[in-house]
């Protein structure tokens, strides 16, 4: 079959949209209880329109029909110092029929024209469900860097003798700034070596506070600060920004406490509070490079997006 590759051309916008609104509803297929609502569509609607307006990329046709498109947005500096492209979930999408081959070809015309260009570095989000597209990033070059995933609200049991969790108030954000600024600096370790500016912890901790809709919980043992969790409306992706989602955006618990359950403990004081606020939907980004992140929030959540990056040499183009 003959696939024909084009730089994109916003008058494909709406075809685009149905392309990966079919590709969502295969995930919504997968995780039914996504949010698949006249909000979720209009966001997907919104977020396409912005990505032709301010993005770059291509778009793949068969029999002069749209069967593919993969655009994304320029950025200064993407985990380095060299310009790249990011191409969020809804950047790309691919008809069912030959997904595969059409993402292989979008991504060799693609990477041809952005590397001459100058762009050194990629980062795509996938949507979770379709493996056949994650493999032929991975065998592309591309990596696992994060992932968005998601629960529906729900108590999970657990029990850990000695450790008392409340609902943090100004007096306690001096406390939780020391553990917020631990975990800040977590990220420089191995094997994440995610670069860190220094900060305010407390001025950061306190900014965060004032914003509405913002919960903080704070874990003690013998009195001592020993974790903390909290929760906002959005998060990074489009999913999170739903009505019915509220996303936990920081959870931390100090090393010598870690592996008895404090944090189960903390999310399950959110769960608590979600059913309260009768949210159904809990959602979290992490970084997959962060292991034990990985294998806290895979124990109770679902991904729905996986997000792959490559750096490429830059003596190709020198
Ligand atoms: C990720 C993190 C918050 C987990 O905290 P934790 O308190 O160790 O988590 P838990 O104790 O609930 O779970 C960890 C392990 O303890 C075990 N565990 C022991 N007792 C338990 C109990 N009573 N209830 C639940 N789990 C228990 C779990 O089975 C789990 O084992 P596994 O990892 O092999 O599946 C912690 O490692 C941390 O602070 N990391 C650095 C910051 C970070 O990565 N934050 C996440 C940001 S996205």
């Amino acid at each position: 079959m003959n696939i024909e590759l084009k730089i994109y051309d916003e008058s494909y916008q709406n075809d685009a949209i149905s392309l990966f609104k079919n590709m969502y509803l295969e995930l919504v297929y997968a995780i039914p209880y996504l949010p698949k609502d006249d909000e979720m569509m209009k966001q997907i609607d919104i977020s396409i329109q912005h990505i032709f307006k301010y993005g770059t990329g291509v778009m793949a046709f068969m029999d002069k029909k749209l069967v593919g498109y993969f655009l994304g947005y320029s950025v200064p500096q993407l985990f380095g110092p060299v310009k790249g492209i990011y191409s969020p979930m809804v950047g790309h999408a691919a008809n069912k029929e030959y997904r595969r081959l059409i993402y292989a070809k979008m991504l060799e015309f693609s990477l041809k024209n952005w590397v001459d260009q100058g762009y050194l570095s990629f980062a795509t989000t996938l949507l979770a469900h379709d493996k056949g597209v994650l493999k032929e990033f991975n065998i592309t070059g591309f990596g696992m860097r994060c992932m968005d995933s998601i629960r529906k609200t729900s108590r999970i049991n657990t029990c850990v003798d000695d450790v008392i969790i409340h609902k943090a108030e100004v007096k306690d954000l001096a406390d939780i700034s020391v553990l917020h600024q631990y975990h800040h600096e977590y990220y420089r370790s191995s094997p994440i070596f995610m670069p860190r500016e220094p900060e305010d912890a407390l001025a950061d901790i306190n900014e965060w506070m004032s914003h509405e809709n913002h919960h903080l919980w704070i874990a003690k043992k013998d009195n001592q600060a020993i974790g903390y969790i909290r929760i906002q409306p959005n998060g990074e992706s489009i999913v999170s920004h739903n009505h019915q989602v509220m996303n936990v955006t920081g959870l931390y618990v100090l090393e010598v406490c870690r592996n008895s359950g404090v944090a189960s403990l903390l999310l399950d004081v959110v769960q608590q509070f979600l059913i309260e606020q009768k949210v159904d939907l809990c959602g979290v980004d992490f970084e997959t490079l962060n292991q034990r992140a990985y294998q806290f929030w895979n124990r109770y959540f679902i991904p729905y997006t996986m997000s792959v990056a490559r750096r490429i040499d830059e003596r190709v183009i020198s």
